[in-house]
């Protein structure tokens, strides 16, 4: 995985680190590093020696602090439209990724990157960290999809009132409501976000890759709808070897080994 300007990469033990690195910036997010993003998660997404994907920011200061605002400062009402769409669309390609996608959040996540990481399946953040969605301070909303992603991880309520202050709030408060699942020390994040990625890693990946389409499809539909897509995903993993492998352990009282297949 090499050719990226503004990301690094690398593959270690089944387990892909992605780290946004503009530190200039504070890793804002301008659309060079946003195709780039798109281009990595479609490798990720076929390399089959990565089973999970962390994603972080260089430096200790930043996770990443936005969009870049000097890039978009004088864009048209088209070219704003276009620039959202780009990035929701790649924001969605990896909140859609079959493999699960953890945040390190190491420090400033606002707005575009705050955003980031709601479009991750979990996030585990530094003491360091800060949330926030300033874009009313600038003059628009949220547009790499905020308004969407963080009333349905911390409620409409908590989220309209981020969302109209524009405030920004600290990791044990993201905590509290629910925007983050854990927070430790800054020297520890990315341990403990590779030893729950090592954790995820050895499920059976099927069963995995399933309860992740699973919660994302059922989200967005009734609960019938994601009662009855559960019915079949669930049925369709019978036909896998983890599940016999997984079975099998347990009634055999060892560990299982599975093959993801
Ligand atoms: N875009 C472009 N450059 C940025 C940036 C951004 N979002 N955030 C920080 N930078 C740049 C600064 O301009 C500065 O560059 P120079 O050294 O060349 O002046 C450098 O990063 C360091 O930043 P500061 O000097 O401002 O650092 P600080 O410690 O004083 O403040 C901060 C840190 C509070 C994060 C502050 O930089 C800040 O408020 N940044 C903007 C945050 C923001 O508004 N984000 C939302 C962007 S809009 C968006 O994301 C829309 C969307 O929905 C996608």
């Amino acid at each position: 995985m090499s050719g990226y300007e503004n990301l690094l990469s690398e593959v270690q033990e089944g387990i892909a680190v992605v780290t946004i690195n503009r530190p200039k910036a504070l890793n804002a997010l301008n659309a060079a590093t946003v195709y780039e993003l798109d281009r990595l998660f479609d490798e990720l997404a076929q390399n089959d020696a990565v089973k999970v994907v962390i994603v972080t920011g260089s430096g200790e200061k930043s996770f990443v602090a936005g969009a870049d605002i000097t890039e978009m400062r004088n864009y048209s009402a088209v070219e704003g439209r276009n620039w959202g769409k780009l990035a929701q669309a790649v924001f969605s390609k990896i909140e859609n990724l079959s493999k699960p996608v953890i945040a390190a959040v190491n420090g400033f996540a606002l707005g575009g990157g705050c955003e980031l990481a709601m479009a991750c399946d979990i996030r585990i953040a530094s003491e360091k960290a800060k949330f926030g969605q300033p874009e009313v301070s600038l003059g628009i909303p949220p547009g790499f999809g905020g308004t969407q992603r963080l009333p349905r991880l911390v409620g409409k309520g908590r989220a309209k009132e981020l969302l109209f202050t524009g405030d920004m709030i600290d990791a044990a408060e993201a905590y509290r409501i629910g925007l983050v699942n854990k927070v430790v020390a800054p020297a520890e994040l990315l341990d403990t976000t590779k030893a729950l990625a090592q954790k995820i890693m050895f499920r059976g990946q099927i069963a995995v890759q399933v309860c992740k389409a699973a919660v994302n499809e059922g989200l967005d539909v009734d609960l019938d709808s994601g009662i009855a897509y559960e019915a079949e995903v669930f049925g369709l993993c019978f036909a896998t070897s983890d599940q016999k492998e997984g079975m099998a352990a347990f009634v055999e009282k060892r560990k299982a080994n599975f093959t993801g297949k």
